[in-house]
C-alpha cells in the first residue's frame, strides 16, 4: 500500500491536532483527576480515558475507517477496533505516557501517537503539554520541534551525557546497568515516550526500556530514527513490523541510541 505524501500531511495534521487538544485537557484535569489502581503495579486517573477520548473523536472525523490501538479500553484492557476500509492504516495511542507522574501533580507528561501501515511507524507525534513540546516525524521527512528539525547527539557514554532508564530495578540492579549508573548521568523522566523524543533531540544520548508497549513506542521510534538515531530491541534487531491484528499488550525491550553508543549498548546490554 503507497500513501503519498499529502496523505502522510494530512495525517501528521490530524494527530498534531489531536494532541493538542489532548493535551489541554490533561493540563486543565492535573489538579483535580482523580487516580485509581489499574493494576497491582499501575495507577490510571480519569484523566487518562478523557484524554484517549477526545483523541479517537478527533481523528475519527477525518479517518472514520482507520484502525485503532489504544492504551485504555477499560477493565484494564485495550482499546482495539480494527481497520475497517480498504486502508490498513491503525492509530496507536498513548493518551498519557507518564501517569504516575500525572497523578502526583509532576507536569512531566506526554501524549504519544503513532501512525502505522504494514506493521511499522509513518508518523509519529509526540507532546509535552506542560513543557510546550510538540515532536513530529514522518517517513522519509525530518524530525521536528515545534517545527524545527533536530538530530541525535554524536556524544559517547561520558561523566556529562545522559541516559534514560525506567523504573526496572525491584529485586536487583544488573551489570549494564550499574556500569551505565557508573559511567554516565543516567536519567527516569517518567515518560518512555518523551525520554525517546530528547534521545531524538540530542539530550539524551540513549534510552532503555523493557516491558514497553507499542503505544509507548509507536511514535517514539520513528522520531528518534528520523533525527538519525538508532530504534531497535536490546539485541540491535529491528522491532517492526508488527502484526498489528494479533497485538494485544505485548511487551518490547527497546534501545533508543544515537549511532555512536548503540553498538556498546546492544554489547552492554547482552550481559
Ligand atoms: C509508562 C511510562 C514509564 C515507563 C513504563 C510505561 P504510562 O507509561 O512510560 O516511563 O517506564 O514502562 O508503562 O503507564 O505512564 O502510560
Ligand atoms: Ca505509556
Ligand atoms: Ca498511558
Amino acid at each position: 500500500m503507497t500513501i503519498d505524501h499529502g496523505q502522510i500531511s494530512r495525517i501528521l495534521e490530524t494527530a498534531i491536532v489531536a494532541a493538542r487538544l489532548a493535551g489541554q485537557k490533561a493540563m486543565e484535569e492535573m489538579d483535580y483527576t482523580k487516580a485509581t489502581f489499574k493494576n497491582s503495579e499501575e495507577l490510571v486517573t480519569e484523566a487518562d480515558t478523557k484524554c484517549q477520548t477526545i483523541i479517537i473523536d478527533r481523528i475519527k472525523e477525518t479517518y472514520p475507517d482507520h484502525g485503532f490501538i489504544a492504551e485504555e479500553g477499560g477493565d484494564g484492557g485495550i482499546f482495539k477496533q480494527t481497520p475497517r476500509g480498504t486502508d490498513d492504516i491503525w492509530w496507536v495511542i498513548d493518551p498519557i505516557d507518564g501517569t504516575n507522574n500525572f497523578a502526583h501533580k509532576l507536569p512531566l507528561f506526554s501524549i504519544s501517537i503513532g501512525v502505522m501501515s504494514e506493521g511499522k511507524p509513518i508518523v509519529g507525534v509526540i507532546f509535552a503539554p506542560a513543557l510546550e513540546s510538540m515532536f513530529t516525524a514522518f517517513e522519509g521527512g525530518d524530525a521536528q520541534l515545534n517545527s524545527r528539525r533536530i538530530n541525535a547527539s554524536e556524544d559517547d557514554l561520558s561523566d556529562l551525557t545522559s541516559i534514560g532508564l525506567d523504573s526496572l530495578f525491584k529485586e536487583h540492579v544488573p551489570e549494564w546497568a550499574q556500569e551505565i549508573i557508573k559511567r554516565t548521568m543516567y536519567r527516569n523522566l517518567g515518560s518512555a515516550a518523551l525520554q525517546m523524543a530528547y534521545v531524538a533531540n540530542g539530550s539524551l544520548i540513549a534510552n532503555i526500556n523493557t516491558g514497553t508497549k507499542l503505544w509507548d513506542m509507536a511514535a517514539g521510534t520513528l522520531i528518534a530514527q528520523r533525527a538519525g538515531a538508532l530504534a531497535t530491541n536490546w539485541k540491535g534487531d529491528s522491532l517492526f513490523p508488527v502484526d498489528l491484528n494479533n497485538y494485544e499488550g505485548g511487551k518490547f525491550d527497546v534501545l533508543v541510541a544515537n549511532q555512536k553508543v548503540h553498538p556498546q549498548l546492544t554489547e552492554m546490554l547482552k550481559a
